[in-house]
């Protein structure tokens, strides 16, 4: 697994603003949009593409182009939803595929109760987008999904990750240079509830409200 934490103060400056807990659902919604438009460029340096002829105003020439199939962008339920507009604005030809995961109380690991994907995922690169890397159990079912149906490369981008997340999915994957994560901040660790400390709370509620 590969970890790109970005290093950036305009993503340091507007994480600040999404950890306080003052700042209100509205201006919540835009700054995660902000940051994942931010975290994307980092995100996706390794999208495949061909070469393209074009003619301009003045000449020929040879230029690049997204290469098919079309990336795959899978925002995980809920929370993620709030992160496909800021992804959507940088990768608006990519397909949009949902992941709805939860955890079974009495065995803990993450199960699939919504899926809105191709079966068959061959030679897809996929962008998965869940903002809080907090257990690692979420992000390790998605990865595994993805894979089983056949897609080639998996990049998830969190906005904030535990150490213990980090940890979770490196040794899930191991050396694997075809899974990357991409995330604003890594924090200090995770709390007896498994919420990120510092943090930013629970993303789903801060964007969505308590429902
Ligand atoms: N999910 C959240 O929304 N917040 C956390 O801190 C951990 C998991």
């Amino acid at each position: 697994m590969r970890l790109h934490v970005a290093d950036h103060p305009l993503i340091a400056h507007k994480l600040t603003l999404l950890r306080d807990v003052e700042t209100p659902s509205a201006t919540f919604r835009q700054l995660v949009e902000e940051l994942v438009t931010l975290l994307a460029y980092e995100a996706t340096r390794d999208v495949r593409t061909e070469p393209r002829d074009i003619v301009t105003p003045v000449a020929p020439t040879t230029g690049t182009h997204l290469a098919a199939p079309k990336p795959m962008v899978v925002p995980i339920l809920r929370a993620g939803l709030g992160m496909l507009e800021g992804m959507s604005r940088l990768l608006p030809t990519a397909e949009v595929g949902f992941l709805g995961l939860q955890r079974d109380e009495e065995t803990l690991q993450a199960i699939t109760y919504a899926n809105r994907l191709p079966d068959d995922l061959s030679g897809r690169q996929c962008y998965v987008l869940d903002p809080m890397l907090a257990t690692g159990g979420t992000l390790v079912a998605s990865i595994d999904y993805l894979f089983e149906r056949g897609a080639t490369d998996v990049t998830c981008i969190c906005l904030l990750a535990a150490p213990e997340g980090i940890a979770t999915v490196e040794q899930h994957v191991g050396e694997r240079a075809d899974v990357r994560v991409v995330v604003a901040a890594v924090d200090e660790r995770l709390n007896e509830k498994g919420y990120i400390v510092p943090g930013l709370g629970d993303a789903g509620d801060r964007l969505y409200g308590v429902v």
